[in-house]
């Protein structure tokens, strides 16, 4: 989604390198338009454009500007096509405000017709430019002030960044349900929508709640409430390191954040596993014995791949704990009446901890009673903030638009998670450590799947110009078809469609010819040779077939054209190392066709609107 930096300092550096630079780490977010503004001696100065960042710092190069304190956007369209003059930052009619924002403003239309009735005269299509000229409306003494009383009149959604041509030096920031943090420098200060776009300059960030107006001057800051009360936030470290964001020699960070996965794997284990006892340390989840053993129920909530995390998830708490769990789309669960249900734990699963569907279903579950854990992987989150308790995930920053570290280390999180809860419901001791050697296993295990990559580029070359592609896979191994389908199209652009293999026939198997690739997740488990019987069919019918098995499982023979064959482990964990192979899959696919594999057209990173 959209992106935001901002930068006020003392005058010893300018602005605009910095916020051009901030622009760039933001770039993985997906956008198609950027632009910045700067305060000079009097006045505002903005440069725009629809495109890249590297346009945007051409045009700067070409007609430079010089300033100390500034604000900078990259857009992802919502309301009016990606053009320049729809680029932020908006100003005022009198040019002497600037605002850039993330979020809706969802009464928009009433508020233009307003203030175009009172003379206001808009220059785009943008719910953005509402707010501008609401604040060059709106009465006070300070910026802060006025930016304060035209929020009173928004409804919506935002994370804002304002500076005025009268009051030099300062920045307001604002947040209403998208996400912003304050970089707390020497005699400078940031703002941005992510610590990444400030990593390289401070790594003292203040997370702000929704609700807070901060003020940034380049030798102070304060954070203050509607009514101008001064609110205390807490001042946190980030503890990742520059080169989690950089590509260090891969060509993509989808290629790095795959090969990253046995030690991202490792990371979410870490401290967790008590191997002798088979028990998860788990303390963050900030749950009771008797609150554990009071859990009746437990529903997952979360989109996309993390949705197809949950999916997994289900296999394996109810197969260890006996606690039946239900998986809902957040998008579709905030908007069900919620049945008031004692004893439901709800679960949301986020990588970015952002995303909007999943951050109200969960608001939801809570309004219904339910205590509600995360399992987030960025720190400091707003669905962390939110949680009960929880499980961080610890991957590092995932830049690459398709998750895939992610994904990996949720299955690992719902495995530590399903092992805590078997312990308080009365899994046995043998099948406890049985569980927690093989958890132990993973991160070698992850390493030894990730050496099909030569074949699975060799695979890709025979798949790069397929117009669609079928996953199939049965029990914990059908959400890995899902995912397999959804990195394949996201990143590649053809259609792939995810299926349980068993379900084929009543629909999909009208699609089946020799130019259908049919992907079968097929590793040696309780239903592997039901799966067989469905490769049978497809091949009946003249499908090329890949499977992804396990190593030292019987040879399928002529059934299938090509064998991916990943290392045995627990059937409950095999979901960790069977989507590696569709990962790489989808990755070379996408870089044999040309596509832009990091930032993937129309989609974003974080969804952070509904
Ligand atoms: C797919 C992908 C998306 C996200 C979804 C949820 O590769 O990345 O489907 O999984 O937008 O995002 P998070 O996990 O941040 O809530």
């Amino acid at each position: 989604m959209c992106g935001i930096i901002g930068y006020t300092g003392d005058g010893r550096r300018e602005a605009a390198p910095i916020l051009i630079a901030g622009l760039g780490r933001l770039e993985y977010r997906g956008y198609d338009s950027a632009g910045l503004a700067l305060q000079t001696e009097h006045d505002l100065v903005t440069r725009k454009l629809a495109g890249r960042v590297a346009g945007l710092q051409a045009l700067l190069a070409r007609s430079p500007v010089h300033g100390a304190t500034g604000i900078a956007h990259t857009r992802w369209a919502t309301h009016g096509a990606p053009t320049t003059r729809n680029a932020h930052p908006h100003v005022d009619c009198r040019e002497r405000i600037a605002l850039v924002h993330n979020g809706i403003i969802e009464n928009a239309d009433a508020l233009r017709s307003a203030l175009e009735g009172t003379g206001h005269t808009f220059g785009t299509e943008t719910d953005t430019e509402t707010l501008v000229h609401l604040i060059e409306d709106s009465p006070g003494d300070t910026l802060e002030a006025r930016v304060i009383a035209a929020l009173g009149h928004v409804v919506g959604t935002y994370g804002i960044a304002v500076m005025s041509a009268d009051e030099p030096g300062k920045i307001v920031v604002a947040r209403q349900g998208s996400p912003v943090l304050l970089g707390i420098g020497e005699d400078e200060y940031f703002v941005a929508s992510d610590a990444s776009a400030i990593l390289e300059h401070t790594r003292s960030v203040v997370h702000l709640d929704d609700g807070d107006i901060a003020v940034l001057t380049p030798d102070a800051y304060h954070v203050i409430d509607r009514e101008s009360h001064v609110q205390l936030r807490a001042v946190n470290d980030v503890t990742w390191d520059l080169d989690a964001i950089e590509l260090n020699g891969y060509a993509h960070f989808m290629q790095k954040e795959i090969a990253e996965q046995p030690d991202t794997v490792r990371s979410t284990l870490r401290g967790r596993l008590v191997l002798d006892e088979g028990i998860a340390r788990l303390n963050g989840l900030n749950l009771s014995p008797t609150e554990c053993a009071a859990i009746r129920r437990i529903t997952i909530v979360a989109c996309g791949t993390s949705w197809h995390a949950g999916l997994v998830g289900r296999h394996i708490i109810e197969a260890l704990s006996q606690i039946p769990v239900t998986v809902e789309y957040a998008s579709e669960y905030r908007y069900r009446r919620q049945l008031a249900q004692p004893g439901t734990l709800t679960i949301a699963i986020s990588q970015s901890g952002e995303t909007a569907d999943t951050l109200e279903a969960m608001r939801a579950a809570r309004a219904a009673g339910s205590r509600v854990i995360g399992l987030v992987n960025v720190v400091g989150s707003t669905i962390a903030r939110e949680s009960d308790g929880g499980i961080y995930l610890h991957a590092g920053p995932e830049i690459g638009v398709a998750s895939t570290k992610a994904f990996t280390s949720q299955i690992t999180a719902l495995g530590l998670l399903g092992l805590y809860l078997g312990n308080e419901h009365g899994l046995p001791l043998e099948e406890r450590q049985e569980l927690a050697c093989r958890l132990a296993q993973l991160p070698t295990l992850v390493a030894r799947t990730l050496e099909l990559e030569p074949q699975v580029r060799v695979l890709a070359e025979q798949f790069a110009h397929a117009p669609n592609a079928l996953y199939l896979g049965r029990g914990v191994n059908f959400p890995v078809a899902l995912e397999g389908a959804l990195k394949l199209k996201e990143i590649s652009y053809i259609h792939a469609e995810g299926y349980p293999a068993a379900e084929m026939k009543h629909g999909p198997i009208a699609l089946i010819d020799a130019n259908m690739p049919v992907i079968f997740v097929a590793p040696a488990d309780e239903v592997y040779a039901k799966v067989v019987s469905n490769m049978q069919e497809v091949r009946a019918r003249g499908g090329r077939i890949v499977a992804i098995t396990t190593e030292g499982n019987g040879d399928l023979g002529t059934l299938a054209d090509h064998q991916l064959r990943v290392p045995a482990t627990a059937s409950l964990l095999s979901p960790i190392l069977t989507v590696i192979p569709l990962q790489l899959l989808a990755y070379h696919v996408a870089v044999l066709r040309g596509c832009d594999v990091d930032r993937p057209r129309n989609l974003a990173k974080s969804v952070t609107v509904e």
